[in-house]
């Protein structure tokens, strides 16, 4: 699946897959503006740290349209305005800034020779947008791959929150190493975390492997103790948001639970995440900003009250793991493994990625 961030150049538009609606509703949001866009991140029609890269780098060529409608130096202040906007719009993922930082990149090295009119801007932005679109499915496919060598036929392989399709530009991370292990000819069955409040496990994990036809059990984040007990889980896979530089994970609210609780139950607990995910600028899981969310994801269940009026609650997005309750670090280049500090150093020096 990949039809889920669909740029349209001749109208002008990014359709975008409403994931807030799923497994119900299956339907679109159109943006036409950058704010558009801001707004599809902030609320989560989009979600998922590849796929929120994918669809800013579309927001950047959404804006250079807007702005090629201004006189040329009025345009420009706005599209870099408009940019760093677009960047900010979630905190914790990293593609998202890493996302708009290739676009500048792209835009720098395109104006070497003098200033561009911002009609081409929007062209090259939109070129750069679907490279990464199909890049990223490419490397999900590769990671996939090295990920699968690590799972045994007839594994039950636990994860947390949506690490999927919907979460990149196409076959996912944590659930592309299943996919590819399953592909290969290996017996998987899954256990999705529900993962409250937005509930990417129950509700999009569950509805991507359905359709596939990989054998997926939904299950309480307050299960997990229990089934790891009962020898019920074989592995962990989940994706990330930020890894630093030292290997500390940030992702999905709960994440760090699920870690902690292998580790005692000595089940194999791997991170899947692309190189683009890893910042290098960033030296360990403290220095990781953790967004907070809306206080009425966790006090409602759609329209409905479940907490009593007037009591705060804690909506902390994403939580850390240290490196050291990390088993390996699956990405498109290999399987990293501890000292990650070394060998996250080696594979960004490898690859050329941003350091
Ligand atoms: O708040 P979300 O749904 O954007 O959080 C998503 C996660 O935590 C994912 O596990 C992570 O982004 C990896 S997606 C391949």
């Amino acid at each position: 699946m990949n039809s889920h961030i669909r740029f349209d150049a001749r109208e002008g538009a990014l359709h975008l897959l409403d994931q807030r609606k799923l497994p119900e509703v299956e339907a679109d949001v159109v943006c036409v503006t950058p704010d558009d866009v801001i707004a599809a991140l902030k609320t989560m029609v989009v979600r998922g740290a590849p796929a929120i890269g994918v669809t800013a780098a579309f927001g950047c060529a959404l804006a250079a349209r807007g702005a090629a409608s201004e006189d040329a130096e009025a345009g420009r202040r706005r599209l870099e305005v408009d940019l760093d906007r677009i960047a900010e719009a979630r905190p914790t993922a990293v593609n998202l800034r890493w996302a708009v930082e290739r676009m500048r990149r792209a835009w720098r090295e395109a104006e070497s020779g003098g200033p561009l009119p911002l009609t081409e801007v929007a062209a090259l932005f939109e070129r750069e947008a679907l490279a990464l679109q199909w890049e990223d499915e490419a490397l999900c496919r590769r990671l996939g791959r090295h990920g699968a060598a690590l799972l045994h036929d007839g594994d039950t392989v636990l994860t947390h929150c949506n690490a999927g399709a919907l979460a990149t530009a196409g076959y996912g991370t944590a659930l592309g190493v299943i996919r590819a292990a399953v592909e290969g000819g290996k017996h998987i069955s899954v256990i999705a975390d529900e993962t409250r409040p937005f509930l990417q496990g129950a509700r999009l994990t569950a509805w991507e492997l359905a359709r596939d036809g990989i054998p997926v059990t939904v299950a309480c984040d307050n299960a997990c103790a229990h089934l790891m007990s009962r020898g019920m889980v074989q592995a962990v896979v989940v994706g990330a948001d930020r890894i630093a530089a030292n290997g500390d994970t940030a992702n999905k609210i709960g994440t760090l639970g699920v870690a902690i609780l292998a580790g005692h139950f000595q089940v194999p607990f791997y991170v899947a995440a692309p190189l683009s995910t890893i910042d290098a600028a960033t030296p360990d899981g403290a220095h990781i900003p953790i967004e907070e969310r809306p206080a009425e994801e966790v006090t409602h269940m759609g329209a409905r009250r479940i907490t009593p009026q007037g009591v705060p609650v804690y909506n902390f997005a994403f939580d850390v793991t240290p490196a050291a309750l990390i088993s390996g670090i699956i990405t498109e280049a290999g399987v990293l493994r501890a000292p990650y500090g070394e060998a996250i150093a080696k594979a960004l020096g490898a690859s050329g990625e941003r350091q």
